[in-house]
């Protein structure tokens, strides 16, 4: 059934909404009405099967959890909120609870966004040096591909040149790395017998920076929109070992990654690696409430402060980390997934997925599927010998025939001159094998209609 009055609120959407990441087209987009576990209905009664999670991979443990809504009801109406230069009882509890999934790490500082997580972290890298001996060990390095935030000083670390397109000028003390996505490897080369040369060349941007320059680097553990790219085994363990010859700060942005979309709590943890600092944002509270964290090594918060100067400390506020309704959503949100063991269906139906995506590589134009957990993309080309991506319309056009049988999945959406070619799936970690068959037998019929 259509929402009552259904034709007011279209009329309404297009005449006063701006809509995020999208032309001016003129038209209303989906408009979201009710949802439950995976299923969303829309304003025309419409319903589909949502596998990307709310459109950008957060509606982590599915929608109508009215045991978070009311976690964050009851918090609202005991006590809305304080200044986080003060304290609430939520935010103890949840920190607490986060730290016992992070061995290694030991200090919570919360906000409100991925973009703001990760410039907490920039700033922390500032602060430190200016603190340290090596004044001027501040450049943060990013790599290729990755996406860290929408802010200019987020933006100023993107290694996704359509997202940074007419933004400029950017902030200085930024330098890019190669990425390291195997089906394209920057070196030309194969894994294993690569020696991992995308590792080699961090080390040779830094020393090009100057190591006493280079404060930290940052990397999404598996690069989420920028075409699902997980490193290869090794990878982290190597970068690491470069970080800790030259003093550089390691920054796992797990924004995407983080509270368990790729199998373990944290997407490093598939790596063996502990970062010094980890920022996370979309599922922390499943997209409940807004909140984010960036978390930092004991070491790290000890260098922040310099007794006898007082302007040596984090001078830094976010005036909604101080919502208590955020932490309470998040700690709900973390007590969902340990109770209902969510990991192993991640886990799990992750494997099944991935099982039933790689059917489809002998489709021609199918040249790459990867990833992890429940965070999975497809890759497109024109013909498997050049791997010549596939245009953006028409892997534009396999996401709106998809999205017309009723399963809305992601896409890599103008990043890049000419690799917007990666299709992504990222549903609720409640998923069952029959949402999975369900997936699969729609994308199977939409290759067929959309590239024969
Ligand atoms: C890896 C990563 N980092 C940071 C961000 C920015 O998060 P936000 O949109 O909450 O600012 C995003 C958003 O998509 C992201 O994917």
């Amino acid at each position: 059934m259509p929402t009552p009055n259904a034709e007011y609120f279209i009329q309404a959407d297009v005449k006063n909404v701006w809509h995020h990441l999208t032309l001016h087209q003129g038209k209303a987009p989906m408009i979201a009405v009710e949802a439950e576990g995976l299923r969303i209905r829309d304003i025309n009664g419409k319903e589909y099967l949502d596998a990307t999670s709310g459109g950008v991979w957060c509606v982590n443990v599915g929608y109508g959890r009215t045991e978070i809504a009311e976690a964050a009801c009851a918090q609202m109406k005991k006590m809305a909120y304080y200044a986080a230069s003060g304290g609430n009882l939520p935010a103890i509890e949840f920190s607490e609870k986060l730290l016992d999934h992070m061995p290694g790490l030991s200090r919570v500082y919360i906000s409100n966004s991925g973009s703001e997580a990760n410039e907490k972290a920039y700033k922390m890298v500032r602060l430190l040096a200016y603190n340290g001996a090596k004044k001027e060990k501040k450049k943060i390095l990013y790599r290729d591909r990755d996406y860290h935030g929408t802010t200019i000083g987020a933006l100023s670390s993107c290694g996704q040149p359509e997202r940074r397109e007419c933004f400029g000028p950017f902030v200085d003390g930024f330098a890019e790395v190669p990425h390291a996505c195997c089906y394209r490897c920057a070196f030309g080369q194969s894994y294993p017998g690569c020696k991992l040369e995308c590792v080699k060349a961090i080390e040779d941007v830094l020393c090009k920076e100057g190591p006493d320059t280079v404060g930290a680097i940052i990397f999404e553990p598996i690069t989420a929109g920028g075409g699902v790219i997980p490193p290869v085994a090794e990878y982290y363990r190597e970068a690491a070992a470069v970080c800790k010859k030259y003093e550089v700060l390691l920054i796992m942005d797990e924004v995407v990654c983080g509270m368990g979309r790729t199998g373990p709590m944290f997407g490093y943890q598939h790596y063996g690696i502990v970062p010094d600092m980890v920022t996370m944002a979309k599922g922390v509270a499943s997209a409940y409430m807004p909140i984010s964290c960036t978390v930092t090594t004991e070491k790290v918060f000890a260098g922040l402060q310099v007794s006898g100067d007082r302007l040596a400390y984090f001078r830094d506020i976010s005036t909604f980390g101080g919502c208590a309704a955020g932490p309470a959503a998040a700690l709900e949100n973390m007590r969902i997934i340990e109770r209902e063991k969510l990991l192993a269906n991640v886990a799990a139906m992750g494997a099944y997925l991935m099982e039933g995506l790689k059917e489809s590589l002998s489709h021609p134009n199918v040249g790459d599927v990867r990833g992890k957990g429940l965070l999975l993309g497809m890759e497109f080309v024109v013909d498997k010998r050049s791997r010549q991506p596939l245009p953006e319309e028409k892997v534009i056009a396999l996401c709106g025939e998809m999205a017309a049988r009723g399963v809305l999945i992601g896409r890599t959406n103008r990043c890049f001159p000419e690799h917007n070619n990666v299709i992504n799936f990222a549903p609720a970690y409640t998923v069952t094998r029959a949402d999975i068959d369900a997936i699969l037998t729609t994308l199977r019929e939409a290759l067929g209609s959309v590239l024969g």
